[in-house]
């Protein structure tokens, strides 16, 4: 397989030292600094064993948007921290939360390149500067047929992506997620091509819905969800949502993506939850809900809805375009 090539950064490109150093101090005036700064101690909490007691970690301020609340039982903390899929740290589903306790996800830099008037490397920092915190209960849906309903903490991707003032060729947003083989036991395993990646298409990614978050349950993300920033988009199977992104780029022609490549008849570029449309060794038609005191083990079955139940709110984004196909 082709090894994925990331473009060397101009020196110009960097947030001198003393401009950034400016900038921790005014999110530290503003509180929004240290509670993400304090999920980056790895020494306990989160990043291993989930706590039995309910959330932990670093408390994240947030304004509740209600405009896309789900009314359906929250999956309990403890299932969304300790059943997850992030293959760096293994592929069984208690891996991450066992093997993720080395990653150091502070400081962090996210670069910005391609298609774009603006770009360079920005401190998480200066991406979450401008933006309000906001709390938004999502259906989440695994493309292996269980879901998960859960309060994340984040942006609006689209109004983060908009202040780099993406060209009329950006036509795709591609992501890349971070590539740390010695806190990353997984990625001594060739299971995907590294490092992992994702995209959008530029409509998708400006869309409302789409969030880059930073927390879930009113904590920082844990290390096993995708510290310090992930990618939520709800109408998609989980696997879009990218964790630990450490690269943005704006594309004219589509990116390639890891499971894409790794199974191309079984993820597909949109994978748009779609019950209409099976897994080639499964039916999507239906998925264990993981919520409440259900645990993983007895989730009841329910059926799928089309676009993870948003189909009202992104519908439109594919008018005209034939979903089986494009899967
Ligand atoms: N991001 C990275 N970097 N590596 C991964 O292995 N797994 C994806 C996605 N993001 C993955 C990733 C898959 S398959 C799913 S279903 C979701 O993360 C799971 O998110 P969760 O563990 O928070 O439920």
């Amino acid at each position: 397989m082709k090894p994925y090539r990331v473009a060397p950064i101009a020196g110009s490109d960097i947030t001198p030292e003393s401009v950034y150093l400016q900038r921790r101090g005014f999110l530290r005036g503003l509180g929004l600094l240290a509670p993400l700064l304090a999920s980056g101690c790895s020494s306990g909490g989160d990043a291993g064993a989930p706590a039995d007691s309910g959330p932990s970690g670093a408390v994240l301020p947030a304004t509740r948007n209600s405009r896309w609340d789900s009314k359906e039982e929250l999956t309990s903390w403890r299932d969304a921290t300790s059943y997850n899929n992030y293959y760096e740290f293994g592929t069984g589903k208690g891996d991450p939360a066992r093997h993720a306790g080395r990653f150091q996800p502070q400081p962090w830099t996210v670069e910005v390149a391609g298609h774009a008037e603006v770009i360079g490397r920005f401190s998480l920092e200066d991406l979450l500067k401008p933006h309000t915190l906001e709390e938004r209960i999502y259906r989440h849906r695994c493309v292996e047929a269980w879901s998960m309903v859960i309060p994340w903490i984040g942006i609006p991707l689209g109004e983060c992506l908009k202040r780099f003032k993406p060209t009329s060729r950006a036509k795709y947003v591609a992501f890349t997620t971070v590539n740390r083989p010695q806190e990353m036991p997984g990625l001594a395993y060739d299971v995907l091509d590294w490092p992992y990646r994702e995209a959008l298409r530029i409509d998708e990614a400006m869309h409302p819905l789409a969030m880059l978050a930073v927390g879930l349950y009113g904590r920082a993300l844990p290390n096993q969800n995708g510290a310090p920033l992930r990618l939520v988009v709800p109408w998609k199977y989980g696997f879009k949502g990218a964790k630990s992104i450490v690269r943005i780029e704006f594309w004219e022609n589509q990116p390639s993506t890891s499971w894409n490549i790794a199974g191309p008849s079984e993820y597909g570029f949109y994978s748009n939850v779609n019950p209409a449309v099976d897994h080639p060794r499964w039916t999507q038609s239906s998925e264990r809900r993981i919520a409440g005191s259900g645990g993983s083990l007895f989730a009841k079955r329910i059926a799928t809805l089309p676009f993870n139940g948003y189909a009202d709110e992104v519908a439109s984004l594919y008018a005209g375009m034939n979903l089986r196909a494009n899967y």
